[in-house]
């Protein structure tokens, strides 16, 4: 802050004169104001004289205990008489531009820098605002110890909010390894604005300082997701317990693509790698399946779970991709209910009454899939097959449930055909 030059010049030439004329006597003696000096910081002004500030209007001073003394000026005018005048084209804060310098500073002296009242700056800034919020039990650590200033100007900043900086370079400047994301792979576009369109800077009642709970957090600029989740038949449940949407996604910037914190089968199986066990349901672990498969279904195996999963929601059950019938029976033998499974495989292995070629679960030309899945109860394709993955060939299950009981099928695969004996029928063999 520049002073006017030509006052400095009078103030240097006097300071010295003055000072040692009156050998600390005057104000300054000791048993008087002489603990003005006592401190780290002095302000100039005072060295040179109190008139700079008070006028003496009474003489019986000390009689009367300062009454006998005013300011020269009013207090939201005198600092300016040496200190420059708010520059306009800033933001400027209103306890500056109002004159207020003594809420933040001593007009004499100080053992803290700067003249300040307080060595810390939070506890000046809480005298006009409300900074504790006991529901915001999460605190950022330089605002909990009041450094205020690390991201404010205490007087004018050409930024909004009387910010140093703008986010993120505000955030950068101490979280340097935040910085280096920007040159990951994947960067979440919201990662390129601003660090304060997810984090409160001062305090939240969540974890990590978001500024929401997850997953609103997110879904307040993916509404369409929101949308979906709400309408959606089944929701990963996921999405609404624990980490929520950070459970697979980074909120910031990845290796991976889709901001994921693993890829493919792996991102699945850092939760499904055990049971799920609820009151009326267990989901499976399908790790285990996989891995322990002889015969895993080359979709798992060679692809994704998301060939047949939606990650999110969905409006079919356990969350499928495409249409599939629930349970043990199929509503008939039109490929449309197994939407799922037609993506990749041909139909005709289904709709065809005969054939020669298009199943090898036929007895000659007589195609076995139509003839389990056309009759009135047609079976689920889930009541032969394990889709994740089985023991014996073509993904034929070792068992499947009826009802409490876990019925064997008993399959055996033969040159020519296969064998099964479950508990619908006694043993029968196809050959082709
Ligand atoms: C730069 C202006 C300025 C100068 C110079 C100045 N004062 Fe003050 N002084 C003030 C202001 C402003 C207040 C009122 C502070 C407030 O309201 O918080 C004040 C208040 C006081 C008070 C009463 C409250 C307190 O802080 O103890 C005393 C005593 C005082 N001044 C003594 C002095 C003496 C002695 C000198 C000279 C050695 C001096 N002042 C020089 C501005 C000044
Ligand atoms: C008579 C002139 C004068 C008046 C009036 C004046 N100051 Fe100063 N002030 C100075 C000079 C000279 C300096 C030293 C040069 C500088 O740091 O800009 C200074 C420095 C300061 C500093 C910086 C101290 C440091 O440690 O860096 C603060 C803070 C300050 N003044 C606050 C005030 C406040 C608050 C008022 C009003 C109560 C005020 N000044 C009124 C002359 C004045
Ligand atoms: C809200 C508290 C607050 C108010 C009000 C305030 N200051 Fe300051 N001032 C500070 C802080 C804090 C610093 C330390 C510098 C920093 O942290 O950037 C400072 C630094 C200064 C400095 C030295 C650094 C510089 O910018 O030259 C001067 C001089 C100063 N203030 C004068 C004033 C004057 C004059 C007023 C009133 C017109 C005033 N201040 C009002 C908090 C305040
Ligand atoms: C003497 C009272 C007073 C003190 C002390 C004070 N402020 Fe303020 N501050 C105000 C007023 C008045 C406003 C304008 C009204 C508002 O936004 O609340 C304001 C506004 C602000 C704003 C918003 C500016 C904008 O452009 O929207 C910030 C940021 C701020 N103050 C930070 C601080 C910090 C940091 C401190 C401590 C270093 C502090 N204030 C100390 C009175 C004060
Ligand atoms: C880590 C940096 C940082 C620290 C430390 C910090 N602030 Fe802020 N503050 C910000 C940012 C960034 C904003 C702007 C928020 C926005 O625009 O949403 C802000 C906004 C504000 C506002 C304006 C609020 C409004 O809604 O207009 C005030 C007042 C304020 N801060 C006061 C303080 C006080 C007092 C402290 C110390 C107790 C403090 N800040 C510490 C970064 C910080
Ligand atoms: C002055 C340095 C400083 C600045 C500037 C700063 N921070 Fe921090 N931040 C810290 C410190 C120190 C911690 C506590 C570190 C810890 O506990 O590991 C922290 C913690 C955090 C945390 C919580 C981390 C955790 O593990 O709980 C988040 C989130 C955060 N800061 C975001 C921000 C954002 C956003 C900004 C910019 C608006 C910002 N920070 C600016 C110093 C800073
Ligand atoms: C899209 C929302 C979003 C944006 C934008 C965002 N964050 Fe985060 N950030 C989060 C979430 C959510 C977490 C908690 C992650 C978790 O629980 O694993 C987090 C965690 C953090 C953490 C603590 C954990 C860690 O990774 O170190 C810091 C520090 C942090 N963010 C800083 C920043 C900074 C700095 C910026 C701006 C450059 C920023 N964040 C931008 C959502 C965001
Ligand atoms: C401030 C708005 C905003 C918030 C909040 C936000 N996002 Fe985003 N996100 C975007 C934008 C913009 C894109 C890029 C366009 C798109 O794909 O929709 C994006 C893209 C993504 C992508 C795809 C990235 C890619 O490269 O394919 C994922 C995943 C994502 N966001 C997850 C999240 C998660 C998780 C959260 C909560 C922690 C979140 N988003 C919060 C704005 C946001
Ligand atoms: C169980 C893990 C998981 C959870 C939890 C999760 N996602 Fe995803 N998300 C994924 C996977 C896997 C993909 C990639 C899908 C693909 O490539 O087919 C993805 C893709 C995305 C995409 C980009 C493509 C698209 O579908 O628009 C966005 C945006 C996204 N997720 C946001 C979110 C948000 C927001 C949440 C929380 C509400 C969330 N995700 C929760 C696994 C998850
Ligand atoms: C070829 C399609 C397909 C692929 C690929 C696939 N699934 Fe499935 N998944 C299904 C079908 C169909 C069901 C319903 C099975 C039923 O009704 O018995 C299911 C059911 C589930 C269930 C419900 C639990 C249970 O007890 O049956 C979970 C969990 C599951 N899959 C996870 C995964 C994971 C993890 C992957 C990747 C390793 C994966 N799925 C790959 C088709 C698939
Ligand atoms: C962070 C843990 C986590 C990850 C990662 C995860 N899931 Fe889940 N998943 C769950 C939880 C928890 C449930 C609900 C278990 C329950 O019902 O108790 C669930 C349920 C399911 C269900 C049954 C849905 C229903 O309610 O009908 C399927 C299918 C499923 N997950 C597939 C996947 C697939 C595919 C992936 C990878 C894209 C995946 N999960 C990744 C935790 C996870
Ligand atoms: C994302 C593609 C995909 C989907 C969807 C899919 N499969 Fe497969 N399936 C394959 C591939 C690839 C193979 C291995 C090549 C082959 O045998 O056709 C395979 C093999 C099989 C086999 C074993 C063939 C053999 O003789 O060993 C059966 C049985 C099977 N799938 C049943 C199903 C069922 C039932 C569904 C629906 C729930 C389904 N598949 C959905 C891709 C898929
Ligand atoms: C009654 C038990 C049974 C049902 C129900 C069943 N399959 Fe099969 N499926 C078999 C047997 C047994 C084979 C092995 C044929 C062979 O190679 O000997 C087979 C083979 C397959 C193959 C390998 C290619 C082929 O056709 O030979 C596919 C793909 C397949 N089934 C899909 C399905 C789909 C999709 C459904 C549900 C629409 C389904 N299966 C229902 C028993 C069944």
């Amino acid at each position: 802050m520049k002073i006017q030059t030509g006052y400095l010049i009078l103030l240097l030439g006097f300071a010295v004169i003055t000072i040692q004329a009156q050998e600390k006597k005057g104000c300054l003696a000791d048993g008087c104001h002489g603990d003005f000096l006592q401190m780290e910081d002095i302000h100039p002004a005072i060295e040179d004289g109190c008139d700079n500030c008070h006028d003496q209007s009474y003489d019986n001073h000390p009689d009367r205990k300062g009454k006998e003394f005013k300011l020269t000026d009013d207090l939201s005018a005198l600092c300016f008489d040496c200190h420059d005048e708010p520059d306009d084209k800033m933001v400027t804060h209103e306890a500056f531009a109002s004159g207020e310098c003594v809420s933040c500073h001593s007009p004499h002296s100080s053992d803290n820098p700067y003249l300040l009242l307080s060595e810390n700056v939070g506890e000046l800034c809480a005298k006009c605002h409300e900074i504790e919020n006991s529901e915001r039990v999460v605190k950022h650590g330089p605002t909990v110890s009041g450094q205020c200033n690390v991201c404010h100007e205490p007087h004018q900043s050409v930024n909004a909010k009387l910010l140093k900086e703008k986010s993120p370079q505000l955030c950068f400047n101490c979280h340097t390894d935040k910085e280096k994301l920007l040159t990951m792979p994947t960067v979440h576009a919201a990662y390129e604005g601003s660090c304060l369109d997810c984090h409160d800077p001062h305090d939240s009642k969540y974890k990590y300082l978001v500024n929401e709970k997850l997953p609103d957090l997110c879904l307040e600029c993916h509404d369409d997701m929101g949308d979906e989740i709400k309408t959606a038949q089944t929701v990963h449940k996921i999405i609404n317990i624990d980490k929520s949407c950070v459970s697979c996604h980074f909120p910031h910037a990845s290796e991976t693509k889709t901001l994921l914190i693993a890829e493919g089968k792996k991102l699945c199986f850092t939760c499904h790698n055990k049971e799920y066990k609820d009151p009326d349901r267990t989901l499976k672990n399908i790790y285990k399946i996989v891995t322990k498969a002889k015969y895993p279904h080359e979709a798992v195996s060679k692809g994704e779970c998301t060939g047949c999963h939606f990650p999110h929601s969905s409006d079919n059950f356990y969350l499928l991709n495409a249409k599939f019938p629930f349970g043990s029976y199929a509503g008939g033998a039109d490929p449309e209910n197994f939407a799922l499974c037609f993506k990749c495989h041909n139909s005709d292995a289904l709709s065809l009454e005969r054939t020669t070629k298009a199943t090898n679960f036929r007895n000659g030309d007589k195609n076995l899939h139509y003839l389990h899945i056309s009759k009135n109860k047609g079976r689920n394709c889930t009541l032969c097959h394990s889709v994740h993955g089985a023991k014996k060939p073509h993904i034929i299950a070792n068992t499947v449930p009826f009802g409490k009981w876990q019925m064997p099928l008993n399959y055996k695969a033969l040159e020519d055909g296969g064998s099964c004996a479950p508990g619908c029928h006694g043993k029968l063999e196809y050959k082709r």
